[in-house]
């Protein structure tokens, strides 16, 4: 009786709902500001380089600061690394890889890895905090993912550290001396991981370089490898600009490159690499595919569509930025879409309501407009959600994009933002080829809920990573990375840890 009764209401409400709106609140509901609080937080004014197990002032005596994108203000200072001060760093590198981390035994490399995981999560909160500040992205993401997973890798890797011959079975692995590592601004603390942890695990040691937008979570890092008791000279890290990862690229005595950022840069990488016997990954760009098809779970698809562009406001190399929706159903879930990016705050990083945080740099914001308007004069039919944008910092509403033509640079090049282009399309073959219709190769996610579809594309979609019935999921065990301009080679996984490796029959 109860059940009934129970359902008499709700039907009753849904037709109150269409006919006098009771959902309608006329903007007067909110929630309320709960900013995690940046009190048990100190930055320094100023973070030196980490070299041979020393915080040590750059050879140029140049620093540059890094800003909070929400506020634009400066959060410190840094030191911007030349080639005198790399050269110190892959020195030190070295000494350590012939003289302590090579000699050590690969149960005691894989404590100092455990005991730097352990050491993050002790900070986490900090960590967090800091990354929210300098990077714009949402308190929530940075807490709940980022750092989380950024421990994760070095649990994950401090595991395979001494169990190297059963990663490759029946074959000679052997380390390879010393890696350049250059990260990106999108993930600092988690990318720093992805680098760092499977390079110490096979017995490596490292030059790593954070973004300019984004050294503090690096540095921060610095400190706690340095609490580690991790030998001096096993990590090197170095703050500065685009001719800082340069000079580590072109340091002779480097036997290995890993590079994440974009397309451009990683060719002039590729070319300075060529011939020189360094070992090489590069995780580029993308343009990922997130294909619907009219039989998926259209709510559960609309949550992954968003997830897909807006996670970290949109930038993220394997973003879903191309959206294919079946013809049948793509009134049905433009239109959920839209109803949904209404609902998503976009304001203070720092604030746990927040689902779309500040845009990283103003050179992005700028490249983030542009493109925009590229779209609309293109012809392209443009929705924005309608939500109120904060007066200061760079932050950009959710936008989509329909009537997109498969030629429009909207949909070929990557944005690296919170924009959505629309294609629909009515068969298999038809999506496939469009989906493939890029010179990225980075990721793709398909909603359907038939099991053989699913596997059918896999076979035929041109990325390194596909995900089914969702979107955006990481994990340290699963292999990431890309073909074509999106770049070769793989992190996570044991393939992660084979891209640090000499392995021989
Ligand atoms: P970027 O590729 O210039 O920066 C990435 C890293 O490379 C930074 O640490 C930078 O200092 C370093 N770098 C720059 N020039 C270098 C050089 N010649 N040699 C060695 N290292 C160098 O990326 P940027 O300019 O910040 O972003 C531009 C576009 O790139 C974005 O709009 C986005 O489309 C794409 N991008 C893609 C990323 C991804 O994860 N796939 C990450 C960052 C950017
Ligand atoms: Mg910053």
């Amino acid at each position: 009786m109860a059940k009934q009764k129970k359902s008499d209401s709700s039907d009753k409400g849904q037709t109150a709902e269409k006919s006098k709106g009771v959902f309608d609140f006329n903007g007067g509901w909110d929630y309320s500001p709960s900013p995690e609080s940046t009190g048990h937080v100190k930055l320094k004014e100023r973070y030196e380089l980490y070299i041979d197990g020393k915080f040590v002032a750059p050879d140029s005596g140049k620093y540059f600061r890094t800003t909070n994108p929400a506020t634009e203000k400066v959060l410190a200072e840094v030191a911007h690394a030349n080639e005198a001060d790399v050269d110190k760093a892959v020195s030190a590198a070295r000494k350590a890889y012939e003289t302590v981390w090579s000699k050590l035994s690969a149960k005691e490399r894989g404590k100092y890895i455990y005991r730097i995981a352990r050491l993050m999560q002790e900070r986490a909160r900090e960590l967090a905090v800091v990354e929210t500040l300098d990077a714009g992205k949402t308190i929530r993401e940075s807490r709940d993912v980022d750092v989380p997973l950024a421990c994760n890798h070095f649990f994950y890797y401090a595991g395979w550290a001494d169990k190297l011959e059963y990663a490759f079975p029946n074959r000679k692995v052997s380390s390879l001396g010393v890696a350049g590592q250059i990260i990106p601004w999108n993930f600092p603390l988690l990318m720093a991981a992805w680098k760092i942890a499977p390079a110490l695990a096979a017995g490596n040691t490292v030059v790593l370089k954070p973004a300019e937008t984004t050294p503090l979570t690096a540095m921060l890092l610095a400190e706690i490898i340095h609490e580690s008791g991790l030998p001096a000279g096993v990590v090197n890290i170095l703050t500065g600009y685009g001719d800082t990862g340069a000079a580590i690229v072109n340091h002779p005595d480097i036997n290995k490159i890993a590079f994440t950022g974009s397309t451009n840069v990683g060719k002039i990488i590729q070319k300075a690499v060529a011939g020189t016997g360094k070992k090489l990954t590069l995780e580029l760009g993308g343009k990922s595919a997130n294909i619907v098809f009219e039989d998926a779970p259209i709510d559960q698809a609309v949550e992954g569509i968003v997830n897909g562009i807006f996670f970290n406001q949109g930038h993220v190399c394997c973003a879903g930025s191309r959206l294919f929706v079946q013809e049948s159903v793509a009134e049905e879930v433009i239109r959920k879409l839209k109803d949904r990016l209404d609902t998503l705050y976009v304001g203070d990083p720092l604030d746990k309501n927040t689902d779309i945080g500040a845009i990283n740099s103003k050179e992005q914001y700028e490249s983030i407009k542009k493109h925009i308007e590229i779209g609309k004069k293109e012809g392209a039919e443009i929705y924005e959600s309608k939500c109120l944008l904060p007066k200061n910092g760079l932050f950009i509403r959710p936008t989509l994009f329909t009537d997109v033509a498969q030629s429009s640079r909207i949909a070929q090049e990557e944005i690296f933002g919170p924009v959505l282009s629309i294609q629909t399309f009515r068969t298999i073959d038809e999506v496939i080829q469009k989906a493939n219709n890029s010179p990225y190769g980075l990721a793709a996610g398909v909603w359907t809920d038939k099991g053989s579809r699913i596997f059918n594309l896999t076979t035929k979609l041109r990325v390194g990573v596909i995900w089914a019935n969702t979107y955006n999921k990481f994990d340290p065990t699963s292999p990431f990375g890309g073909y074509k301009e999106s770049g070769f080679g793989r992190e996570g996984g044991l393939h992660g840890l084979g891209a640090y490796l000499k392995i021989e029959r």
